[in-house]
């Protein structure tokens, strides 16, 4: 998969994106990530990125001019173009997935007061929001979905299996896990989880999401439903 971000500030996102799972990821080649940086794309003197609002009022805009040109100096033939903005479509796991099965993703990361509509107009295929909060940019928002759609790309996860248990997939939420030491300040490991009998580990397991789930997140429960042995699973 190929990500560009088109943002004024890169260096927002070389922490975030260059450790652990997505710094292997990308030395392996399975994603690669471009940082386009849009004010190398402005041809003023100045090197103008905003200008103020017609219309009036508080705060400054983004020019389209620049984040066209910058757009344009992408190679593409079959990118998705994704735009992060309050204003978009909420993101959760399942948008996740949708994006990870594109082949290249195009971020455009707005400051400011936002960009001249007309960017969204021309080149955007969706807005996407990461929550109902205002950030003072793109360029987290587009760090959150990255991380998150990269490690659904085949190859990014050594453990694929690791996918189909976690939160949200199958719409439960997780079970608890412990490792080393079996107590730690006093507190015990559940025996069940030492007894090396799988099948009751997994039940014990099924039943600690249903119960987390249950308690903290009804919501996704009532989305989901119950099969008649969770619910027997859940109450006994
Ligand atoms: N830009 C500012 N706030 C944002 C949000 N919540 N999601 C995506 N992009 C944003």
């Amino acid at each position: 998969m190929k990500i560009d971000i088109l943002t004024l500030f890169p260096e927002m996102f070389l922490g975030p994106l260059n450790h652990s799972i997505l710094k292997k990821a990308q030395e392996k080649g399975v994603i690669k990530i471009n940082y386009i940086n849009i004010r190398d794309f402005t041809t003023d003197r100045h090197h103008t990125t905003d200008d103020k609002p017609f219309g009036g009022g508080a705060g400054m805009v983004m020019k389209a001019e620049p984040v066209i040109r910058a757009y344009e100096s992408i190679p593409k033939t079959k990118a998705y173009t994704v735009m992060l903005s309050p204003q978009g479509r909420k993101f959760n796991q399942n948008l996740a997935w949708e994006l990870s099965q594109k082949e290249h993703l195009i971020l455009i990361c707005g400051h400011y007061e936002g960009i001249d509509d007309r960017v969204r107009q021309l080149i955007v295929d969706e807005e996407i929001s990461i929550g109902d909060y205002v950030l003072t940019g793109g360029e987290i928002a587009a760090i959150v979905i990255v991380d998150a759609v990269v490690r659904l790309v085949p190859g990014v996860l050594g453990d694929e299996a690791s996918l189909v248990e976690e939160s949200f997939t199958n719409r439960l939420l997780e079970y608890p896990q412990y490792t080393r030491p079996r107590n730690f300040q006093g507190l015990e490991v559940p025996e069940i989880l030492l007894s090396g009998n799988h099948k009751k580990i997994d039940l014990w397991r099924k039943k600690e999401s249903l119960l987390t789930t249950f308690f903290r997140r009804r919501d996704l429960l009532k989305k989901r439903g119950l099969t008649k042995e969770e619910k027997i699973l859940l109450w006994q």
